[in-house]
Order: C-alpha cells, then structure tokens, then sequence
C-alpha cells in the first residue's frame, strides 16, 4: 500500500512550502489607459476593441471613460478618443486632455477620434480639431487617427434624425482597422522595450 497522503501530486509544489525557485517573472507589462468620451456609444465600442487588441497583445488595460479618470498614476501610455460633433471633440475628451497635460508629455500617447458617416476616413489622415491639435502638439502625441462612425437607428435625437433622413445613417467603423492601429501601438510599446 502507498502513501495514503500520495495523491499523485508532489505535496511540497502543491501547498507552496519549499519549492524550488519558479522560472523568472514575465518582463513588466505596459499598462494602457484608453480613455473615451462618447455620447452614442459607438466611440466606447471603439475604445474596447482598441483595448481588446492591447490585451491580447500582451498589455494590461483599463478602458474607461475620460470624466471618470482621476489620475495617470501606474500607466505607462495613453490613448484617448473622442467622438466628433459639430467638428470638434466632445467636452471630457477635451477636458481630459487639457487637465492631465502635464502628465501625458511624460508618457507614450496616442488619439483617436470617430465621426464620418462615409468611407472618408479609411486610409487618410484627417486633420485633429484646431483646439485638440494645439494641446495634442504640447503634450507631443505619438500619433493620431480618425475612424468613421455610427449614426443608429433608434433612440435618435431630431439632429441624428435629420442625418439619418439626409441619407447618412449607417455603420462606418472598421474594425479590422481598429485592432490594426492598436496593434501598432503594441508593436510601438515593445520596440521600445527591446
Ligand atoms: C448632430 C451631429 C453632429 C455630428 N458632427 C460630426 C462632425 O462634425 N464630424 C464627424 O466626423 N462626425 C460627426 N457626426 C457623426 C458622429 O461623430 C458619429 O455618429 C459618431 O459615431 C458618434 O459617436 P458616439 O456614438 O460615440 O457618440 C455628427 C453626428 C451628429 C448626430
């Protein structure tokens, strides 16, 4: 008869008492902030699928947001996303960037904004609103990109419904672009870890 007590399993690795040392812990992790604002909704769908490729590609994340961040403490980059209305950001994306400037020039940051209800993003570069792009210019920002939006079919204020009977609704926003750009920035983050 065997050890009662052997339940196949090395007892010492199974309580934790003396193991031997484990293989080395995993480099440091780039921990991402991706901070939005968004009144329809569709930017903060955007900002999670951002935050899902990150994730995937090795990073920690936190995807929240913009009026409910308080501090960049423990983040290592940032990226931040607006919705467009009227050809500007939306106030807590604005705000957001303007209140934490001085902490984001130390860091690696990136913007994105959604808006068009066309295909006129896809493949261009279009210009930041005046306002966010002298802020973004203090603050030095990696990079930014435009991605086209989403006018739903419910729920619509007059504005959204004069749009929609003006032929704009629709979905504009291309994912595959989306996890495109943030794999850039992943691969961004680890080159400059290397
Ligand atoms: C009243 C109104 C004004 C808009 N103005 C702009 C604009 O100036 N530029 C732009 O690219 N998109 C504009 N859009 C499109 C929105 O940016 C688009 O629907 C976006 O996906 C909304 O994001 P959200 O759902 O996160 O709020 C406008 C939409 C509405 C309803």
């Amino acid at each position: 008869m065997g050890d009662p007590t052997n339940d196949g399993v090395d007892g010492a690795a199974a309580t934790g008492v003396d193991q031997a040392p484990g293989p080395p812990l995993p480099a440091e992790r780039d921990r991402v902030l991706i901070a939005y604002a968004s009144q329809g909704g569709s930017t903060a769908q955007i900002a999670q699928a951002i935050g899902l490729a990150l994730l995937d590609a090795g990073c920690d994340i936190d995807v929240r947001p913009a009026r409910q961040v308080e501090r960049l403490t423990g983040f290592t980059c940032v990226v931040v996303g607006s919705a467009l209305y009227h050809g500007v950001w939306l106030p807590e994306a604005f705000k957001f960037l303007r209140r934490h400037r001085a902490a984001l020039a130390k860091l690696p940051v990136w913007l994105f904004d959604s808006g068009p209800l066309d295909r006129s993003a896809e493949g261009h570069l279009l210009p930041l609103p005046r306002g966010v792009a002298t802020l973004a210019a203090s603050i030095g920002v990696r990079g930014h990109i435009t991605f086209g939006g989403k006018l739903g079919r419910t729920d619509l204020t007059v504005a959204e419904r004069l749009l929609v009977i003006e032929g704009r609704g629709g979905d504009y926003r291309n994912f595959e672009d989306i996890r495109g750009w943030a794999e850039q920035i992943a691969r961004a983050l680890a080159a400059e870890r290397a």
